[in-house]
């Protein structure tokens, strides 16, 4: 196979920074499924590995980043995929202990990969990625937990996020009333478009400080931790369900037990990295079906190899806007 274009992290002398590169096939990290790259995307995860920031997630260098990854089948040495199959490689290791999905060329565990989906193609299921996949999940979780449309408000913070946009967008199409909360005040029309009925600045949030605030939200996807979980531990309705995947804004974050006490609130972790495959596959089929974004060419756009760095930089002062795609093939 001729060389091909990578986009390859390297962390000398405690700077961690990447660029992109040739590279041939057998230099990259060992699978059973090769495939040509069609798109990646950018993650905040993929933001944090690539700059070093907020501790190191890749651990060995060099490392080809890229926590996702769409393509083509060239070759498998496991018979459940083969030459011209489509598929998706997205967590596990995958852009972080293992390369990643910045690359023309991936090779990947054959147990990382899941078919294409029947109602995606290729670009739809890059532009979705970790971070489709991640509100996918959470709205399974929840509405295992009794999530329905129905019983009130759902609040969706760092709103025009990634993984925030998709869910807006989801939830608007099962029907759930959308309360979208964000930092960009020149934003908002574009969070109604996807479907948000109310639009709240982060800015203008009234916190408050007392153990039980009033109660407002049946659910909420919280992409940013920190102070606006705890604040969100203190305004769910009785039985009101959080989901809480991300941590944009923080890691930490105090509250008390009296939501969980006194009001039954549950705060549910979304942890996209090692869900099992049968369940992976199950929120693929959905994102390709029922909860499939109704308003994806307006949150996606492509980006090239060369731009990661600069947009990652974006993503770190929070100045991007839903997804960011690259394309590679
Ligand atoms: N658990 C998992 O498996 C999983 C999977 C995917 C992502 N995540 C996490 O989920 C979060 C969102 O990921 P993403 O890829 O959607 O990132 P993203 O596109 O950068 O979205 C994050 C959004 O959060 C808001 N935000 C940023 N900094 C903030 C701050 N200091 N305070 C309050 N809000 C802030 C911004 O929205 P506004 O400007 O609109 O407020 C920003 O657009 C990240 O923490 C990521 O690590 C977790």
């Amino acid at each position: 196979m001729e060389p091909f274009k990578a986009f390859r992290i390297f962390g000398d002398n405690d700077k961690v920074a990447g660029r992109v590169v040739d590279m041939t096939l057998n230099e990259l990290t060992a699978g059973e499924v090769v495939f040509r790259t069609v798109c990646s995307s950018v993650n905040y995860k993929d933001a944090l590995a690539a700059t070093g920031t907020g501790g190191r997630i890749i651990r060995t260098y060099p490392r080809i980043g890229g926590i996702d990854a769409t393509g083509t089948v060239v070759s498998s040495a496991d018979p459940r995929f083969k030459a011209g199959d489509e598929v998706i490689c997205t967590s596990y290791e995958f852009g972080v202990g293992h390369d990643g999905g910045y690359s023309q060329v991936c090779r990947v565990p054959a147990e990382w990969v899941v078919p294409l989906p029947r109602g995606l193609t290729l670009y739809e299921a890059g532009a979705l990625g970790v971070a489709g996949y991640t509100a996918g999940l959470a709205m399974e979780l929840l509405e295992l937990n009794g999530m329905a449309p129905g019983n009130g408000n759902v609040l969706v913070n760092g709103a025009t996020g990634g993984v925030a946009t998709l869910a807006i967008d989801m939830l608007a199409r099962l029907g759930y009333r959308v309360v979208a909360v964000t930092g960009k005040d020149g934003e908002h029309d574009f969070l109604r478009k996807l479907g948000a009925a109310e639009v709240v600045s982060r800015h203008k949030l009234e916190m408050g400080g007392r153990p039980l605030e009033k109660a407002m939200w049946a659910a909420a996807f919280d992409s940013v931790g920190g102070e606006q979980l705890a604040w969100l531990t203190r305004t769910m309705r009785q039985d009101g369900l959080i989901a809480s995947f991300g941590n944009a804004g923080g890691v930490e974050f105090k509250t008390t037990v009296l939501p969980f006490i006194l009001r039954g609130v549950r705060l549910i972790g979304v942890n996209s990295g090692d869900t099992p495959m049968p369940l992976r596959r199950k929120i693929w089929n959905r994102l390709a079906s029922d909860l499939k974004p109704r308003h994806l060419d307006e949150i996606a756009h492509v980006i090239a190899l060369e731009e990661l760095p600069g947009y990652f930089d974006k993503m770190l002062k929070a100045q991007t806007r839903g997804r960011a795609v690259v394309k590679l093939g």
